[in-house]
């Protein structure tokens, strides 16, 4: 049967050379995406060849792209590459993204994701023109059939003035059916309680509305995502796992949590995969996930009766992922789905479920700020992504990270975090393959004894001892005691030398 099943959209089907050509420079553009899955793989590509003509003849051809977070060389990649990107928002992974950001060639917009769509509807981010949208499928009422992410879709097809449609062949037609949007948002002061208290609760309907008259064009495409292949579990993820599990089982034992826990937010990565995989061995069942991404572990997980559900936004899918996921497609559709993200990472339902938040970070300070983006203060990594959205607003907010990075040169426990995602205030538990440090209801001087003893690497741990023992001596105020000249001196010398160590 055909993807393309409103007769009015069949018509409008041209080449992605055609439908590129429709876009112009400085337009702002809402494309779909979300974690290398369900971004748009043609349309992108023929743009940056237009903007690299366009720089060949001396014009400039640059644009404002907004997604639902990172995307593929592909999009990233190649927009990066021909200078076409003047603004990019809200998340990115890409290396060649990421050192134009770095060098200062393009804005970078750093959002939280649950806060993206708002910041659209307010009117932020200005008048959305295009809106580039991959689905698996038109139906015949014009609806489109979401494909392998949800992101911020709805948002981009409601606001842009002109929609173009990719329809992935690849992306299998048995997805149908797995997606919930919900319209039922609103603008300040006319929101309405969410209705969904269940994670696996569906509150919308399964198709992205699309006003054919604004379509101007639909790209036939057959390209997989982006589905990098996950590295084997390492050691030291493992032993991160161990420690928080342990915790788990602690926290049970005293009462503070059931034995299904509650729904956890997982972040993506070689850390996040083994602490699904440390559950599974842990003899954890009918757990819950009310995430963003869906990632290979978790398929294992939803096989084994380990998860019961899970809700996100965006598969993230190892080529290995996938085949496990279409062999067994009609088991894995009862049992996802896949949300826009203004729904997967709400504030008002991650606190309503009293999600367990676990995220990877760069580095944390003796004080528990938690720097998730930044290296030394300046140069970004990827993004906060949704590590705000559910650290903020969760039941219980951990950190993961291995206590050292770049072979030991840098510490991950600092004396002052050299730029601050999540504050203090919103960080319960730091994990390293050193041990955990609980810092509910510490005050500052016993979180940095805390964090220290528990966390540290036996390298630093002498070092940061050496500093809160002098901090609590000479520093001025002392509820959060620092020697203010010497506390970033630790990633200076990292710039300077390399290496943190003195
Ligand atoms: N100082 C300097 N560099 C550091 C560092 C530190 N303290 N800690 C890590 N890094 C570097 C690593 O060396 C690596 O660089 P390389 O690829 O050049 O070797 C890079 O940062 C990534 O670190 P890695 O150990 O591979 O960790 P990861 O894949 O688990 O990623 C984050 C860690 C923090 C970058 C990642 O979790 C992230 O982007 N988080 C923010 C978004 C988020 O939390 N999303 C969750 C919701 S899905």
């Amino acid at each position: 049967m055909s993807r393309i099943r409103q007769p009015e959209l069949a018509a409008k089907v041209m080449t992605a050379e055609q439908a590129a050509a429709l876009i112009r420079p400085g337009m702002t553009i809402g494309m779909s995406g979300f974690t290398g899955a369900g971004y748009p793989k043609a349309v992108p590509q023929a743009l940056a060849a237009h903007m690299t003509a366009a720089h060949a003849r001396g014009e400039t051809f640059r644009v404002r792209v907004l997604t639902g977070a990172s995307t593929a060389p592909e999009l990233d990649g190649v927009l990066a590459r021909a200078d076409g990107l003047d603004l990019r928002l809200p998340y990115q992974s890409d290396p060649e993204l990421r050192a134009r950001v770095n060098r200062g060639e393009i804005d970078y917009l750093d959002i939280h994701l649950s806060h993206v769509a708002q910041y659209a509807w307010f009117g932020l981010f200005g008048k959305i023109d295009v809106a580039v949208i991959e689905a698996t499928a038109i139906r015949e009422d014009g609806r489109l059939v979401p494909s392998s992410s949800v992101g911020n879709n709805k948002t981009w097809l409601d606001l842009a003035d002109k929609v173009i449609v990719e329809v992935n062949r690849w992306q299998p037609e048995a997805l149908d059916g797995m997606h919930d949007v919900y319209y039922g948002t609103a603008l300040p002061p006319h929101r309405k309680p969410i209705p969904l208290v269940n994670p696996d609760d569906r509150i919308g309907e399964p198709y992205l509305r699309c006003d054919p008259a604004k379509v101007v064009a639909v790209v036939e495409t057959d390209a997989p995502d982006r589905n990098s292949p996950f590295a084997p579990i390492d050691e030291t993820s493992k032993r991160i796992a161990g420690h928080l599990i342990d915790f788990f089982r602690h926290e049970i034992a005293r009462g503070r949590l059931g034995p299904q826990l509650l729904p956890l937010q997982s972040g993506v990565g070689n850390i996040a995969n083994a602490v699904l995989a440390g559950l599974r061995e842990g003899g954890f069942r009918g757990l819950t996930a009310f995430t963003e991404v869906i990632q290979d572990g978790m398929l294992d997980l939803l096989a084994d009766g380990v998860l019961k559900s899970a809700s996100a936004t965006s598969f993230s899918l190892s080529p290995a992922g996938i085949e496990r996921f279409l062999a067994d497609i009609a088991f894995f559709h009862e049992r996802i789905v896949l949300r826009t993200q203004e729904i997967s990472n709400h504030p008002e339902l991650v606190r309503r479920l009293g999600c367990i938040a676990m995220n990877g970070m760069v580095e944390a300070d003796i004080y528990g700020n938690v720097n998730s983006t930044h290296v030394a203060g300046t140069s970004v990594i990827n993004g906060i992504g949704g590590s705000g959205d559910f650290a903020r607003n969760g039941f219980m907010s951990c950190f993961l990270t291995p206590s050292m990075a770049k072979n030991g040169a840098v510490s991950c426990l600092v004396p002052m975090a050299s730029h601050v995602d999540h504050t203090e205030h919103d960080v319960s538990v730091l994990v390293t393959e050193q041990g955990l440090a609980d810092l509910r209801g510490l005050s500052p001087r016993q979180r940095a004894r805390t964090i220290i003893a528990n966390c540290a690497h036996p390298t630093y741990r002498p070092l940061l001892e050496d500093y809160v023992e002098r901090a609590n001596r000479d520093s001025k105020g002392k509820h959060t005691p620092h020697l203010l000249s010497e506390a970033l001196s630790w990633h200076q010398r990292f710039l300077d030398t390399g290496d943190m160590r003195p």
